[in-house]
């Protein structure tokens, strides 16, 4: 059943804190595919997850994003809550910052106010044109310094970050122990295929999570999950 609007505004507030917490947001298949035959994860929801998919970013400080998914899921402008976002004290609209070391941005994303985040071995002539439009955060020398991201963003307040992937992004930031809370949209659909899971990378780690909610919606689940930090 799906709660009203107030009701899923509360349950997904952010906690009061002033470091930054770190939110990712997925839709995964019965058996895991975190993209559908498409290649896409949108056609994976239903209206509750596009419900709640929205109510994210509208809560969110800033949305960071990897080129990857960008790219696959042809990110461009997006609309927000803006009563919501003035009755919670937020910027206008969310600061998108996306994440690559190839710098192939997708250029509706090349825009003022967007933030491209990458590492000190990217191609400084391509670096140099995207900074003639975005901001460019430079940091760490081959890999990017994640704790260094979130403190800079964290120095201008944005302190809500949401994480909408893809799963080579989320699977750093789990490698990291940065991800403190996952939104993970179960769909009822069996895909089988080859596509990713919700995260991957070179090595697995333990990070024990515990429910936070799991409400039923399209036949499928609407869930959210907290690290669970001893
Ligand atoms: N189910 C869901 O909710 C969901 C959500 C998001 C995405 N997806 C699906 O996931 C698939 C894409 O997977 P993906 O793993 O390729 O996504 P991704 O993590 O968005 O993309 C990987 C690319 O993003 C950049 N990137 C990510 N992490 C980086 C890091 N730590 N440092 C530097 N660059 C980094 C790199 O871009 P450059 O190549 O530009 O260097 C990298 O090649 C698509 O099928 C998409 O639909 C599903």
């Amino acid at each position: 059943m799906m709660s009203d609007a107030a009701a899923l505004e509360r349950l997904y507030a952010y906690p009061a804190t002033d470091r930054p917490w770190v939110r990712s947001n997925f839709v995964s298949t019965l058996d895991g595919a975190a993209a559908g035959t498409d290649g896409r994860s949108g056609t994976l929801g239903g209206d509750a997850d596009t419900r709640v998919f929205a109510l994210l970013r509208s809560l969110a400080d800033v949305i960071i994003v990897g080129a990857g998914t960008a790219r696959d899921e042809g990110y461009a402008d997006f609309d927000v809550d803006s009563e919501l976002r003035a009755r919670l004290g937020l910027a206008p609209v969310p600061a998108m910052v996306l994440v690559s070391h190839t710098l192939d941005i997708p250029g509706a994303l090349i825009a003022p106010g967007n933030v491209v985040v990458t590492a000190a071995n990217a191609d400084p002539s391509r670096v140099a044109a995207l900074r003639e439009t975005v901001e460019v955060l430079v940091t760490g020398d081959e890999e990017i310094d994640w704790p260094a991201v979130l403190a800079t963003l964290a120095d201008r307040g944005w302190t809500r970050i949401l994480c909408e992937g893809g799963p080579t992004l989320h699977g750093e930031l789990i490698r990291l122990d940065l991800v403190d809370e996952l939104c993970l949209t179960v769909a009822p659909i069996l895909t089988g295929g080859n596509a990713p899971r919700i995260a991957r990378g070179h090595e697995g780690v333990d990070r024990p999570m515990a429910l936070g909610h799991a409400i039923e919606a399209d036949g499928g689940l609407l869930t959210r999950w907290v690290r669970a930090r001893s």
